[in-house]
């Protein structure tokens, strides 16, 4: 018989009005790298929560070490060696990289027959683990100051630290990016080595050809299927997860530069005062989806903060339909109809203690109340009219929209925000990285959704790190390098490599 680190069985997990898992069966081998498949909301996430411990079962058992358990707490499934890490981050800003990475099992020592905390031996781990995975700081390093893909990589350090059996990590790679994930992986490959067990959420399907040896497959709770990693295509997957074929690939209608309709928004000269961004000009026009290309901190997210007002400027001048606006914060940017889809949705994108209908209904109250949201509110009655309708757009996934939105989904998140947004009849909306986290299914319904917006005159911009979603998606593409637009190719003109070239070259050297 063959040795299991972990059995899931039979497994049933009910929320109230929601049936999230439905007799699901799941294992894990030594050795291997075991991937969890599905759309957003099939129930992944939950159940790695139940082997957290963090969820309790409605039904089935779950086998550990050859001991088999109803439930396990958070301390239990710790002492037995499975450590997870969540899909959202929970590292603690405030907190150093080190004191996040020993949170709640500091090292100690013995000094004059009294127990100490060890700070040497935790910093000497620390930077041993930081050089480990490439992340370039120091174990003292505030955590608020990196940058969402290095927080991401304390996370993964704080996993690997701990020196777990099982690793669960659930969505690692949303925000790397490409070298890290290569570090990601070279971590991943060792554990595997040392004959740890590695769990795999993903919605990257290449990634999981890359990296996996097994996978199983969800769809709306039930238990679709095992199989080895190999003997499957990347078709068979999407079948598996969403029931059907997808439809032939999205794809942007290239536009005669003639037919583009008039200018939607302007930006001129705009440079930061911090000098992230130094002399950006471009003109975004109706019926055109235009993207941002470059590498990460490049400049393009920083661009797009200082349109929205969310940082200062030292020069630039913006115009909306050739009206010169005055953008001094995001509450002027609203105003005006310039929404800012954001990238890190747990920290920026929605109210935690929030219900859905609240999440959905705020940016267009606070765009209709005076006096910089005083007086003019909406009533409850408004409100659920506006959330009723973007959950049936948008095709949220949820119970009520009573619900406190922190319980859906990553997926059904994202689009709460974006349904936001268009509840708000924004004019321009700027999506940064928008199918982080997003399944293949979805995503073709957010593309959809992008390219009716357009024709519906709306100015859309995009920043994204996946240049396969670029080129799927845009009309014409700018691409940054160190702070400065370093290359611009129409749909036509587009390909990966000039994209790739253009963000690593400067202008002046090509
Ligand atoms: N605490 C909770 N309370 C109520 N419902 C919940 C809770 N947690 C999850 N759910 C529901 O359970 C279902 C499965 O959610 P889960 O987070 O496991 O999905 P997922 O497969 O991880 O999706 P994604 O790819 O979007 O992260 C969803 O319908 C979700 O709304
Ligand atoms: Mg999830």
């Amino acid at each position: 018989m063959e040795q299991f680190l972990v059995e899931m069985r039979d497994i049933d997990k009910s929320f109230p009005g929601v049936k999230a898992l439905n007799q699901v069966n799941f294992s894990l081998k030594p050795g291997e790298v075991h991937v969890l498949l599905g759309e957003n909301g099939a129930g992944k996430s939950t159940l790695m929560k139940i082997l957290s411990g963090a969820y309790e079962p409605t039904n089935g058992e779950i086998t550990v070490r050859g001991q088999t358990y109803k439930q396990l707490t958070p301390k239990l499934s710790q002492q037995l060696g499975i450590s997870i890490i969540y899909q959202e981050l929970s590292v603690i800003s405030e907190l150093s990289v080190q004191e996040n990475i020993f949170l709640g099992r500091l090292l100690t020592c013995n000094k004059l027959g009294m127990t100490v905390v060890d700070k040497a031996r935790m910093n000497q781990e620390t930077e041993k683990l930081l050089t480990d995975i490439g992340l370039k700081c120091t174990p003292q390093t505030r955590v608020g100051y990196l940058r969402i893909s290095e927080k991401q990589m304390v996370e993964i350090a704080k996993a690997v630290a701990f020196n777990a059996d099982v690793i669960i990590m659930d969505e690692p790679t949303s925000s790397l990016t490409e070298e890290e994930i290569a570090q990601l992986f070279g971590i991943i490959r060792r554990l595997k080595a040392a004959g740890k067990g590695i769990i795999y959420i993903s919605h990257k399907l290449k990634e999981i050809k890359t990296i996996g040896d097994r996978v199983t497959v969800l769809k709306d709770g039930e238990y679709v299927g095992t199989h080895n990693v190999k003997d499957v295509t990347i078709d068979d997957l999407v079948t598996m997860m969403v029931g059907r074929e997808l439809q032939s690939k999205y794809h942007a209608t290239s536009h005669d530069r003639a037919t583009l309709g008039e200018v939607v928004l302007e930006v001129s000269n705009l440079t930061r005062k911090d000098g992230y961004v130094k002399d950006i000009n471009f003109k975004l026009h109706k019926g055109e989806i235009l993207g941002f290309s470059g590498l990460v901190a490049s400049g393009r997210t920083e661009t797009m903060e200082a349109i929205y007002g969310a940082v200062p400027i030292s020069s630039g001048e913006l115009r909306l339909n050739g009206k010169q606006l005055r953008i001094r914060n995001t509450y002027d940017a609203l105003k005006h109809g310039i929404a800012l889809v954001t990238e890190n949705r747990r920290e920026t994108g929605f109210f935690h203690n929030f219900s859905i209908r609240r999440n959905l209904s705020l940016a267009k109250q606070l765009k209709d109340s005076k006096g910089g949201g005083l007086y003019g509110l909406v009533s409850g009655a408004q409100e659920r009219k506006i959330s009723a309708e973007q959950v049936r757009a948008m095709q949220i996934k949820c119970a009520t929209i009573e619900q406190s939105i922190t319980e859906l989904s990553g997926g059904n998140q994202q689009k709460v925000i974006l349904g936001k947004w268009l509840a708000a009849g924004s004019k321009v909306i700027i999506f940064d990285e928008p199918t982080k986290g997003i399944d293949v299914g979805t995503k073709s319904e957010i593309y959809k959704l992008m390219r009716m917006l357009c024709e519906q005159g709306v100015g859309v911009i995009v920043v994204s790190s996946e240049l396969p979603e670029l080129l799927a998606v845009c009309d014409r593409i700018l691409v940054y390098y160190e702070g400065r637009i370093n290359g611009e190719y129409t749909i036509d003109d587009a390909t990966e490599e000039k994209l790739v070239y253009s963000a690593t070259v400067p202008r002046e050297d090509a």
